[in-house]
């Protein structure tokens, strides 16, 4: 449906510095779907997002939807924002003032190049404020609204052109904590629901496991990794992603052997050895970095509750947080100190010892990037 390849964008930034911000980026979002552009501050999110919008000119790649190029250096082709017909909700959205929330999201189609009948615009409207369940307060002044009504009415007014993309970025950042989870199961619902082919930017990893059918991590302009949720945070190709998306546990060490049999890797590390299952292009002699998410380190409290468990570790109760649902505790083993969460019951206090097991499935090899 959205066919992206090959797109570069530049800047040239207060000091003539050229700032490659999208740098080769290709990607194919299928109809229907959520895809989801996640990584930290200035990685070229925004960048990438306007690009297809049509409000940068790209120096190089081409942008199809249906088939359709929207734009293409090599065939110099460039259809400006208005024409690619993309509905668009941004950070900063803003709500007009003195207008009803009916005429908010009405407002679009009356200024629009086609011409509606009262009727058709009525029930376009009345469509979309439904679909965002803003239909009973339509005709309340939409400053009157809370920050999520404002949210969802900002989206209502991109809906309602019926755009063959919808492109979204950061839409729910202006929200408080509690409601930005709220808006998340919304917009999926919505998404969903009326299976609109959507982009969606973010740094939220949350957002983005919760939101997307696919993500593209991004870091410095690139994508580098592109995968579902599941496998984003699961298999991690990066130091960079591992961190980036949860947080995780490395654990520097070298590759002693590879066990033929189980595909397993065996690695002697700071830690101690450790069977690692999750190591496809590992060698012999390889100095890698074992990613380790602290929800999969088990903990026991006793020697003997560890018995029968593979990759064990001895260590001592370093410090522990009380989270509510969960318990981190952080444990000192040779000098280094893993994070596990685990549930609250457990009782070990700081200084004891401790013991701890990993699964091989568990963890991840990764090439290090010591710096
Ligand atoms: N108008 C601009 N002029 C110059 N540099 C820009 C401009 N917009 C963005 N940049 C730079 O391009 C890079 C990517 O920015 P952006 O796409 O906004 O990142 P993100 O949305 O991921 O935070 C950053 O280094 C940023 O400083
Ligand atoms: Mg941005």
């Amino acid at each position: 449906m959205l066919n992206v390849q090959g797109l570069n964008t530049e800047y040239v930034d207060g000091n003539k510095v050229r700032v490659r911000a999208a740098r080769d980026v290709s990607f194919e979002v299928p109809a229907g779907k959520l895809f989801t552009l996640l990584g930290p501050s200035g990685c070229g999110k925004t960048t990438t997002l306007r690009s297809i919008a049509g409000l940068e000119k790209p120096v190089g790649g081409s942008i199809r939807v249906n088939g359709v190029t929207v734009f293409s250096s090599d065939s110099h082709t460039f259809v400006p924002p208005n024409r690619r017909q993309f509905g668009m909700v941004f950070q900063s959205y803003a709500i007009w003032p003195h207008m009803t929330v009916f005429r908010n999201a009405s407002f679009p189609l009356e200024v629009g190049t086609k011409k509606y009948s009262k009727r058709e615009i009525e029930e376009k409207v009345m469509r979309v404020l439904t679909a965002v369940g803003l239909d009973h307060v339509a005709d309340r002044d939409a400053t009157k609204m809370s920050g999520g009504q404002q949210q969802r009415l900002a989206l209502a007014r991109a809906l309602v052109m019926e755009p063959k993309l919808l492109l979204l970025d950061e839409p729910l950042s202006n929200l408080d904590a509690k409601l930005r989870e709220k808006m998340r199961f919304e917009l999926k619902r919505m998404q969903r629901d009326l299976r609109i082919t959507t982009i969606y930017v973010t740094h939220d990893q949350e957002e983005a496991l919760a939101l997307s059918h696919e993500i593209a991590v991004m870091k410095d302009g690139q994508i580098v990794q592109k995968a579902a949720p599941r496998d984003i945070y699961d298999l991690p190709n990066s130091r960079f992603v591992a961190d980036f998306v949860g947080s995780t546990n490395f654990i520097d060490g070298t590759v002693r052997h590879c066990e033929a049999d189980s595909g397993n890797i065996i690695v002697d590390s700071a830690i101690g050895t450790i069977a690692v299952a999750n190591a496809t292009a590992c060698r012999e002699g390889d100095e890698i970095s074992i990613s380790l998410r602290p929800e999969n380190v088990m903990v026991h409290e006793t020697r003997e509750a560890a018995q029968g468990q593979r990759n064990v570790f001895e260590g001592t109760v370093f410090a522990k947080v009380f989270l509510g649902e969960t318990l981190d505790f952080q444990i000192s083993v040779n000098g280094q100190t893993v994070l596990a969460r685990v549930h609250p019951s457990h009782k070990t206090p700081v200084g004891q010892p401790i013991w701890f097991s990993v699964d091989p499935a568990c963890c991840i090899a990764l090439r290090s990037e010591k710096v």
